[in-house]
């Protein structure tokens, strides 16, 4: 069986298992993955985040995008998944955390985030956790940092454009279903 087969399968299982957690059955696809790291700057990243890696799609392509002495902290609640991530990606750059995002400020020593990538499921989350989790992201953000969140809905934007000054939007269509992609920054672009 290829990789991308065998990952669909064990995403759908994590989804059966737990859909609201998972929040989609298929992984983010390539193209949507690369429209969403073109929204920010990981080549110039010292610290990347991020938040719900799944099977680790955007996992590799950060990889693949960031320098040699940059780090990548990658959360993931699902402990089979987090395995996947640990065994996949012999990387040193890259610390697999099996924990809630919620926790997040309890493993970056103290660092803020260049770039935080985050493909949560917001709108299946339960309400307090999905806050709490939204509210803490400018504060994991360096000052010139950008968040990219990528949602199967717009239902957050207006919670994002509360907690960010700055929110750009795409959409990207090859995805199933099309993909609402979110740049948050903490400076306005004119700052
Ligand atoms: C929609 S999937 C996205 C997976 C992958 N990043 C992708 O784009 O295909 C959401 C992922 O977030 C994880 N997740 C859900 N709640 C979480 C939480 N509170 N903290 C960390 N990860 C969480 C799920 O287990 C799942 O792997």
């Amino acid at each position: 069986m290829n990789q991308q087969l065998g990952d669909r399968l064990r995403f759908l299982r994590a989804f059966a298992a737990n859909p609201r957690q998972v929040g989609a059955i298929l992984p983010t696809s390539r193209a949507a993955v690369r429209d969403m790291l073109d929204l920010g700057d990981v080549p110039g990243a010292g610290l990347v985040v991020e938040l719900g890696a799944g099977t680790g799609v955007q996992t590799g392509e950060v990889l693949a995008r960031m320098r040699p002495d940059a780090r990548l902290v990658a959360l993931e609640i699902d402990p089979g998944l987090a395995r996947l991530l640990e065994d996949r990606y012999d990387d040193p750059r890259l610390q697999v955390v099996c924990d809630s995002a919620e926790n997040l400020q309890e493993h970056l020593d103290g660092e803020q985030a260049d770039v935080l990538v985050c493909a949560l499921p917001f709108t299946s989350l339960e309400p307090g956790l999905r806050k709490r989790i939204l509210e803490s992201l400018p504060r994991a953000l360096a000052p010139r940092g950008v968040a990219l969140v990528i949602q199967y809905s717009p239902l957050i934007q207006s919670e994002l454009r509360r907690l960010f000054p700055s929110v750009r939007r795409r959409i990207s269509v090859m995805n199933v279903p099309p993909a609402f992609l979110f740049a948050c920054s903490v400076e306005t672009e004119t700052a």
